[in-house]
């Protein structure tokens, strides 16, 4: 639906409107807006520099910027347990050999020598309430990426269906 014009979620925001096209290229008016925002784009769309680019393009002059963007050094479990951070470790040796990464766009450096000034990076644990969904994402991870994780010999394949199993086990565990 490239270039599509969609209708505002709620009727009574009448200056809203929604675009669907390439966050890369957007196609619109360049220095024209007050604040450019993206989430969870940066390590799906692989294109960091593009993306940078367009949103320095798009920013009107003393306009701003916000990246929200997931950072996988928050994928910790308390107590720790070691199946836990073998196959978080796994799902980011995958994402780095498919050339994404978790962490990359919350890295100060980037920004910085992208050009952009007074840069301010802040960082948000949150700790996953009994039940919470997100609870599962390493081993949703690991099943998305299994191809590449066993092509590549990151791990074998019986250890990961025992750190799997672990995994899920410790996600189901109130007292993590
Ligand atoms: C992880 S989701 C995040 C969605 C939303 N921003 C949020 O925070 O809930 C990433 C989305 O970006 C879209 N996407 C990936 N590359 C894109 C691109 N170059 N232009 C526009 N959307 C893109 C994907 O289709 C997916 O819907």
């Amino acid at each position: 639906m490239r270039g599509s014009r969609l209708r505002p979620a709620r009727q009574e925001l009448t200056n809203v409107e929604l675009v669907e096209d390439d966050a890369c290229a957007t196609g619109l008016p360049g220095a024209s807006f007050d604040l450019v925002h993206v989430r969870i784009l940066f390590a799906r769309a692989g294109q960091d520099g593009r993306l940078l680019a367009e949103m320095a393009r798009l920013v009107r002059p003393g306009g701003c910027w916000r990246i929200e963007e997931p950072d996988s050094a928050a994928w910790t479990c308390v107590p720790a347990r070691p199946a836990w951070a073998r196959l978080t470790n796994v799902v980011r040796a995958a994402f780095s050999r498919g050339g994404a990464t978790s962490t990359r766009a919350t890295n100060y450096g980037m920004l910085r020598r992208a050009g952009l000034r007074d840069i301010q990076v802040r960082a948000a644990v949150l700790a996953l309430a009994d039940g919470h969904p997100y609870r599962g994402c390493p081993f949703q991870l690991a099943a998305s990426l299994r191809e590449r994780i066993l092509e590549d010999h990151l791990i074998d394949q019986a250890e990961l269906e025992d750190v799997i199993a672990d995994c899920e086990s410790v996600a189901a565990d109130p007292g993590a």
